[in-house]
């Protein structure tokens, strides 16, 4: 095995443009309900990323036919699907392989899916997916790491979200696409991607309303059909290169953009000094100061500041002046990377959910890991404004989430390169 590493040197003044892929998270609720839909589908902008790789394997393995049909297209074929039961060690790796669940439910009346993995942030229960299921008539159960859906003829149901779930909004609406009746999601999420998934399906025929306030309404319909559909900019890749450019004290153009989904992520950076100027489908984002200010930030559901965003915005803090308190609002548990940062000069604290980061002059290069998606882009930035070099292990985190991370941020002036290491046996014996 050979193992691949990011190097990065302190590359401050980022100039030029780079261009923001399709949204990982709404890729793969598209791929994944597409299975519900039953047609071919033809999906555009599909991010070129390790997670979109890997629900495809997953798709194949069910019998789901996928063929490249241009740059970033796909189309995939769920006519032949032959299995709804999704054991396979994939799923393990990627949270959003649950979406199978309601797919296959709502196509074929059962489903069994092995429990996902995904980024370790602590708990990650699925009781909401669970209260979803079973409002629209599901009787749901989980042994031995494999939870089952069954119900020959869902009907429309209302549910209540006691917390506000990405997944849980999103299996249910796959779940009540073709349910018989209305289904009513209450204290659902918000998040672009939702909102992406629900156009999909009414492109396909589906009648869902509300997908973007807290009230979503799914109108059963008997059958939906193919249809070829774009999907959204990844709102948390055009936010990494925001908060880059503003550490780095850059001036860049971030295109491929829907600028009102960044505007959480605009006002903290414009606190911290900042300057973003938008455009009708891309963003300009400098800054010019010496000094960079301090900020709290609290994450929390869409439209609040994204937890997705947190530990590129702790980076970026770990060189402001002053002391910012940054409180993780989602997730229990996603301050793992703090040690990494630490390592790297940054003075972060941390009690339960709250991280105090008392900005130092400078961070100082050395060698880091990537613990999971978002901190390893954390590291990265990290890289960018840390004396000398930065050699960020694990890459494979990265790799999950950002097309090219490498090749963009080369073109905007970074010295930053992929290096792969070949094992010493392998040398000795080549
Ligand atoms: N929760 C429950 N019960 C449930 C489901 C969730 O208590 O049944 C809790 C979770 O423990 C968490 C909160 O609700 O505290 C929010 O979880 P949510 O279900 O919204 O998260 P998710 O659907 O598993 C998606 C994204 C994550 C992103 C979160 C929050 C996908 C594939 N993943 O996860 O993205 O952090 O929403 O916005 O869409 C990433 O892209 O790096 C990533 C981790």
């Amino acid at each position: 095995m050979s193992s691949k590493k990011i190097v990065v040197n302190k590359s401050l003044n980022l100039r030029g443009t780079v261009k923001v892929a399709g949204a990982k998270n709404s890729t793969l609720a598209i791929l994944a309900a597409i299975v519900c839909v039953g047609e071919p589908c033809i999906i555009e902008n599909v991010p070129d990323i390790s997670d979109v790789s890997l629900m495809c394997r997953i798709l194949s393995k069910l019998g789901v036919e996928i063929d490249m049909v241009g740059k970033n297209s796909i189309k995939v074929d769920p006519r032949n699907i032959n299995l709804t039961c999704a054991n396979f060690d994939e799923m393990r790796h990627m949270r959003a392989s649950y979406y199978l669940l309601s797919a296959l439910l709502s196509r074929f009346g059962e489903a069994s899916v092995a429990m996902p993995g995904g980024c370790d942030f602590g708990l990650r229960p699925m009781d909401q997916h669970v209260k979803g299921f079973e409002a629209l008539g599901a009787e749901c159960e989980t042994v031995g790491g494999i939870t089952s859906v069954k119900c020959k003829h869902l009907k429309g149901g209302r549910v209540y979200l006691d917390v506000i779930s990405v997944g849980a909004t999103i299996n249910t609406m796959i779940a009540a696409v073709r349910a018989e009746g209305t289904t009513i999601i209450e204290n659902a999420a918000k998040e672009p991607h939702v909102v992406d998934l629900a156009n999909f399906l009414n492109t396909c025929g589906a009648d869902i309303h509300g997908a973007g306030i807290d009230v979503i309404t799914v109108n059963g319909v008997k059958s939906l059909k193919g249809a070829t559909y774009q999907i959204i900019p990844d709102q948390i890749e055009a936010g990494t290169y925001m908060a880059a450019s503003v550490a780095a004290r850059g001036n860049i153009l971030i295109t491929n953009v829907i600028p009102k989904h960044l505007e959480s992520i605009s006002a903290k950076l414009r606190e911290v000094g900042g300057e973003i100027e938008y455009f009708e489908d891309s963003v300009r984002v400098s800054c010019s100061q010496k000094k960079l200010r301090r900020c709290n930030v609290k994450t929390m559901p869409y439209p609040g500041f994204p937890t997705d965003m947190q530990p590129q915005m702790v980076a970026l803090l770990s060189i402001c002046d002053g002391t910012s308190m940054v409180t993780e609002g989602v997730w229990e548990s996603r301050f793992r990377y703090i040690s990494e940062l630490r390592r790297m000069g940054a003075k972060v604290s941390v009690d339960g959910r709250m991280a105090v980061i008392e900005g130092v002059r400078e961070l100082v290069g050395t060698n880091v890991k990537s613990v999971d998606l978002r901190a390893g882009a954390a590291v990265v930035i990290a890289g960018l404004i840390a004396e000398g070099t930065t050699c960020i292990e694990n890459i494979n985190h990265i790799e999950r989430g950002y097309e090219d991370i490498v090749g963009k941020l080369s073109n905007l002036g970074v010295d930053i390169k992929a290096v792969t290491e070949v094992p010493r046996e392998k040398v000795l014996t080549a």
